[in-house]
């Protein structure tokens, strides 16, 4: 037996939708809490199931993904930049090219990129340094955007991508700025109208494709001993035909890590670095854990799941999650905790909503690093990197990179966050809205 679910009622005409523009975070965390796990909306036309109990999300990430497809709007409206990448491509096709992917990412292969992410995390230490002693400000979240931008940049193309760093940075800067833009208007814009937005959008992706098919070209036959992330997908075979990925393929796949792996992984060390700056305790522990561990200095593969700095990370990402809401569309009809979901409607799941819900996290808006001390959390009431077949490949790559700065800039620096709580930005990622400012202070003679 299977019911309909509660839901708010929402206007007569656009149903739940004005409320999900003007405050995407605040409603859906509203809807469970009022109406529990299973909170049903309508769009116009449209249904969409808000699911938060780890049984209904295991049951729609993993055991009847099968019938749950990408195929929602916000996913068509990346694809204007991803094509057919991982993150937007559904069936066959993702899952061969998930297969031809997955060993660039295995922990061993990953490895390499640990003296890059040392390398860039020192050089930002140095700078920070000059901040320090000057008594200015640094901006968090600006800081990180550039660091993880310069960090994936090198990962996936190696050293060659310096020169057009900057060509990179601005073209990605316009393309998430219109990308946002577009994801939460109610009636789309074509995007053939020949209006501004449109035209800085055309013009960032053909600076980005130009930099991806020269890179392409270049690696072309030179691809053996290199360990970027390219060589490696241009090298990768698919285990079960032998194929390999033409070039359109590791266009879409090369542009996809750049977006994925840069502006989620900067924004959970934006909230991190925030966390420490308002919770000395927090901060004091784990530099002085830090001296005691490692009191020459931090590198990257050493402090890689190390435990104090590991927490922290999973606690910021659980109060602060970057990848906070996503959708799915059911193929047939489902029924998920004995309430119905019709086919093509969509359900979201969102790691903001049940991240903090109380029923599963006592305390659940406070930075409690030491809950991640005990037994782990159910698999899917802790998703920041998602779940089943689709869960992030690049969770390790992620993780590495974070635990390796966050502890590196904890043992040279105390700072406090002066800005006051940042407002949430939730769009297609969820980010801080404006400058993270944190005043910095030296710590007694740090190791380098
Ligand atoms: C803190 C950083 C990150 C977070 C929180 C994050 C989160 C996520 C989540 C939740 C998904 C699943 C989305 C869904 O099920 O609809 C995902 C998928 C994905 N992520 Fe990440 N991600 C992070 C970093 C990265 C990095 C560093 C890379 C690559 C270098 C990356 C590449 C991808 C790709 C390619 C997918 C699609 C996987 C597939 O469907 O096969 N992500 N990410």
């Amino acid at each position: 037996m299977s019911t309909v679910a509660p839901g708010p009622r929402g206007h007569v005409i656009f149903g739940s939708l004005p409320n999900l523009r003007q405050d995407p975070a605040g409603f859906l965390r509203e809807s469970q809490a009022g109406f529990g796990d299973v909170a049903r909306f309508s769009f116009g036309t449209k249904v969409a199931h808000l699911v938060s109990s780890p049984s209904g999300i295991r049951h729609v990430l993993q055991t009847n993904a099968k019938n749950y497809t990408k195929n929602t709007p916000g996913i068509q409206k990346l694809k204007a930049i991803l094509g057919e990448g991982l993150l937007t491509s559904d069936g066959e096709f993702w899952l061969r090219q998930r297969r031809i992917a997955q060993p660039a990412f295995h922990r061993e292969r990953l490895k390499a990129f640990g003296d890059l992410i040392d390398r860039h995390t020192q050089a930002l230490c140095c700078r920070w340094r000059g901040s320090a002693e000057a008594g200015a400000p640094v901006d968090a979240h600006r800081e990180m955007m550039a660091l993880t931008l310069t960090i994936v940049g090198e990962a996936l193309f190696g050293s060659d991508v310096a020169a057009d760093a900057p060509t990179v940075a601005h073209a990605l800067d316009e393309i998430l700025l219109v990308q946002d833009a577009r994801f939460t208007r109610a009636v789309p814009i074509p995007t053939w109208l020949p209006i501004s937005e449109n035209r800085r959008f055309d013009a960032a992706k053909a600076a980005l494709d130009d930099v991806c098919w020269r890179m392409i070209e270049g690696r072309r036959g030179k691809t053996s001993g290199r360990s970027d992330l390219l060589s490696m997908l241009m090298e990768a075979r698919d285990p079960e035909t032998g194929q390999g990925m033409s070039d359109k393929q590791l266009r879409d796949e090369v542009i996809t890590l750049f977006v994925s792996g840069h502006e989620t992984t900067a924004n959970a060390l934006t909230y991190a670095l925030y966390l420490l700056g308002t919770h000395e305790g927090e901060h004091a522990s784990l530099a002085a854990a830090a001296d005691k561990a490692f009191p020459k200095g931090i590198q990257c593969l050493e402090v890689f799941h190390w435990a104090p700095v590991e927490r922290v990370v999973n606690e910021a990402m659980r109060l602060y999650p970057p990848a906070w809401l996503f959708a799915r569309s059911p193929i047939a009809d489902d029924v998920v905790d004995g309430f119905s979901i019709p086919k093509d409607s969509f359900v979201f799941i969102s790691a903001w909503v049940v991240h903090r819900k109380p029923a599963l996290w006592p305390r659940a808006d406070a930075f409690e690093p030491s809950r991640f001390d005990g037994p782990a959390p159910d698999r899917f009431a802790y998703f920041p990197f998602g779940g089943g077949a689709r869960q992030c490949i690049g969770s390790n790559f992620a993780e590495m990179e974070m635990h390796a700065i966050v502890a590196r800039i904890v043992q040279q620096f105390c700072w406090q966050s002066t800005g006051g709580t940042p407002t949430i930005d939730p769009k297609v990622t969820l980010r801080p809205k404006g400058v993270v400012p944190l005043s910095l202070t030296l710590r007694a003679a740090p190791p380098q």
